[in-house]
């Protein structure tokens, strides 16, 4: 009874409104669920604690096994895969008529860059730099999901991640903990919006906690070894952050950490989450994450699931432990009731706050979703933030292209349109997805353009079939390779200049996607290598969901455009990239590096005692540079930006001030564009050693050809705190670095000292 006590209260937590609007809603809601948790049995509190997953076709849901059985029977609190109006209304009535309490479900589903419009991947939207943008995504897929029927979404993902063999990189935001926590907070709002009960908001779902993205050599669902420093510096804010922001549920994770799996961690789930961070929400599992940790080798299925439940999980995605063990752990006595209340409690609460119990329908109505999806913003918002999102990573002058060129596309990927949506496109359907052929046609009707397709998308026949009965619809061409490649080279001898798309397909990365080797599929490289043996100027259009290794394309193309999945309106971002109707103003969030063997490769990396230089014993491959091929931050433009040198309000400061640092920057080129200006430091003495860069800031900086405009970023104390050797957060004297720049390894620097 005591630990119900004690989590009731952190329940109670203020965040946000008013404390006094807050306490009496919050005392509301309290009555409200105390009398309806009165009437409930312990079989009906355990079944709220139940997330099947169920299919459906057009018509409606395709019931597992006993779901349908389950919902009236007050077995199921929720279920996830079932959207459209009619799907969802169906279901929702059999629990409204038919269940003896008549909880409404609740509807989840994996809305991850957009539900039916599809935004690009997670990892293109961060390279967008654009937080107003990101939040306006996740805005327009909260309205679109509920116009389906959902209320509770599968996002944000926030896994900090340093390690591209893994293939879920594609999900995240990538390397950085400062720009992934700001991103963290966007998708939050946008998602919830400022009232749960409005019928556009979901609840949204920060994953998967905690520190999935540190899995050992990118080999997914592998465990996490990792110090307390480390997650506290480098891999935990960002799911702060969001509970900050006031996340109404977070999903824990399939990986152990430090020998105690995600699912089972009491730590993590309640010491840290709840109780160091308040957060008073629901946690749900991963699918079937309690089912594993029989596999993890934790427990039988009465102890896995006990220790779940213990540990903080409310709900129990798929594995349907809880509704078959929970009641015979309580008649055992092996299992305190109070901690099955607290669980269905936190369910329940989840659905008052969405409005769920005064309408749980929430105006679900075909109307309204004919209006909202796919709607001209919808698809305009799409347009926008696929163009911001591709990153210009090398230009010899190649681009951008002129329409009064000879150009020949050659590729697999020019026409292609299975893979522009990416993975984690849930309700997305690639079939609405503009391809780049199509949008060329339709901007330029009389052109000058010839294609070759080049070769397949891969020719590898197993990876083939370990993809395609996931979707990837790969169909060999009937012709060889070398014909493909004999009309490729032909088409390009008798262009000026020649672009290849080529890339991933999306199945190669995502969830279960990693990959030991990220260069492209060999039979792509043979591609490249002919058409650059035609001394023709080969500009590179990349498709694919991770940092790839590309030496041998940086060093012979004339350009390379990163494009990521860029969703449905792929096809005429990259057109209007191409011929510069956008001038690219994408950056990284992750580092690319020159060869696998330099992985985990990121820029906020220690000095070391030896840090590289020419001397033979200082911490260097003899094989390699130690710098990525590009960087952190990098991204270029048509046009160029100077920088200033930066102008320091002070150089010495008291732990009190602010500090402003001023830059000017001038668009040196011919065009109008967009430069994100990149502010990092570097804490030169600590009781701790320091990274030799952290980002803390970021402005976006529209000029003119020729335009200058000073900027001003303003650093506070907080700013330059970190964990202490006694784990304490806060700052300590000393000399400062603080870098401006275009990206992290190209900056203007300046010293400042604390005292
Ligand atoms: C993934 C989650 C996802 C869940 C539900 C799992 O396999 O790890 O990210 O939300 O499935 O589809």
């Amino acid at each position: 009874m005591k630990l119900y006590k004690v989590v009731l209260a952190s329940c109670l937590v203020v965040s946000g409104l008013g404390a006094t609007a807050q306490t009496s809603k919050n005392a509301k809601m309290d009555a409200y669920i105390k009398g309806l948790m009165a009437k409930m049995t312990l079989d009906e509190k355990i079944g709220q604690l139940n997330l099947p997953s169920i299919g459906f076709d057009v018509t409606g849901p395709i019931l597992s096994q006993g779901v349908e059985e389950k919902i009236e029977q007050g077995l199921v609190g929720g279920v996830f895969n079932t959207y459209t109006p009619v799907a969802v209304r169906k279901l929702q009535e059999l629990a409204l008529k038919k269940s003896r309490l008549k909880i409404p479900l609740l509807f989840g589903y994996d809305v991850i860059h957009g539900h039916r419009t599809i935004f690009p991947i997670p990892l293109g939207l961060a390279a967008t730099w654009d937080l107003p943008l990101i939040q306006k995504t996740a805005r327009a897929a909260a309205d679109e999901a509920t116009a389906d029927g959902l209320n509770w979404v599968f996002s944000p993902m926030v896994d900090i991640a340093r390690d591209p063999r893994w293939g879920r990189v594609s999900e995240g935001s990538g390397e950085d903990t400062w720009l992934g926590s700001k991103i963290a907070v966007a998708m939050v709002k946008g998602y919830q919006g400022n009232d749960l009960r409005k019928d556009d908001a979901v609840l949204a779902c920060v994953k998967h906690f905690a520190l999935y993205g540190a899995i050992e050599s990118g080999r997914d669902y592998n465990v996490v070894d990792m110090s307390e420093r480390k997650m506290m510096e480098t891999y935990l804010p960002p799911y702060k952050a969001a509970v900050d922001a006031g996340v109404a549920t977070v999903m824990s994770s399939f990986n152990e950490i430090n020998g105690v799996p995600a699912a089972a961690n009491h730590w993590l789930l309640t010491d840290l989450l709840r109780k160091k961070w308040g957060f008073n929400g629901m946690v749900a599992t991963d699918y079937t994450a309690i089912m594993e940790l029989m596999n993890h080798g934790v427990g039988d299925a009465a102890e896995v699931s006990k220790l779940a439940l213990v540990a903080g999980n409310d709900m129990d995605m798929v594995s349907d432990l809880y509704i078959t063990q929970l009641k015979k752990l309580v008649q055992a006595k092996k299992l305190d009731v109070a901690v099955i209340d607290l669980a269905c409690r936190r369910v329940l609460e989840s659905k008052y706050r969405l409005g769920l119990f005064d309408d749980p329908y929430r105006n679900i109505s075909e109307a309204r979703a004919q209006k909202n999806i796919m709607n001209a913003e919808k698809l305009d918002l799409a347009k926008q933030a696929a163009e911001k999102s591709i990153v210009l990573l090398k230009n010899d002058n190649a681009l951008p292209l002129k329409a009064g060129q000879k150009i020949a596309f050659v590729g697999p990927m020019v026409k292609d349109q299975r893979d522009l949506i990416g993975n984690w496109s849930g309700a997305g359907d690639w079939k609405k997805a503009v391809t780049f052929w199509d949008a060329l046609q339709a901007q330029y009707p009389d052109n000058n353009f010839t294609y070759a397709k080049g070769c397949n998308v891969l020719d590898n026949q197993e990876l083939i079939n370990k993809l395609n009965p996931h979707g990837a619809e790969i169909v060999l061409d009937s012709r060889t390779p070398q014909q493909m490649i004999d009309e490729a080279v032909a088409t390009a001898k008798d262009a000026d200049v020649v672009v290849a798309f080529v890339g991933e397909t999306f199945g190669m990365s995502g969830e279960a996607a990693s990959r030991s080797d990220i260069t492209l599929p060999q039979n792509q490289q043979t591609l490249l290598k002919a058409l650059r043996a035609t001394g023709k100027p080969v500009v590179l259009v990349l498709m694919n969901g991770r940092p790839l290794v590309l030496q041998w394309e940086n060093d012979n193309m004339a350009a390379i455009v990163e494009t990521w999945f860029a969703g449905t309106k792929a096809g005429d971002a990259i057109t209007d990239v191409l011929f510069g109707k956008y001038n690219p103003s994408g950056k990284l969030t992750m580092t690319f590096p020159r060869s696998v063997g330099q992985i985990p490769l990121y820029y906020s990396a220690k000095n070391t005692g030896r840090p590289m230089s020419e001397e033979k014993y200082t911490s260097k491959y003899l094989d390699i540079p130690n710098t990525p091929l590009y960087a952190f931050g990098h991204g270029l433009s048509y046009t160029t930006f100077g920088y200033s040198d930066i102008k320091l309000s002070k150089t010495t400061i008291k732990a009190t001030d602010n500090l402003q640092a001023t830059v000017t920057i001038t668009n040196t080129g011919k065009y109008d564009g967009e430069e994100t200006a990149q502010l990092y430091i570097r804490d030169m003495i600590g009781s701790v050693t320091r990274p030799v860069k952290e980002l803390k800031g970021f402005q976006k900086v529209f000029l003119k050809a020729g335009e200058s405009k000073t900027i001003t970023f303003t650093l506070t104390n907080n700013d330059l705190k970190f964990y202490d050797i006694n784990m304490k957060y806060t700052t300590e004297p000393g000399d400062f670095k603080l870098f401006i720049g275009t990206s992290s390894a190209d900056v203007k620097e300046a010293a400042f000292k604390l005292l």
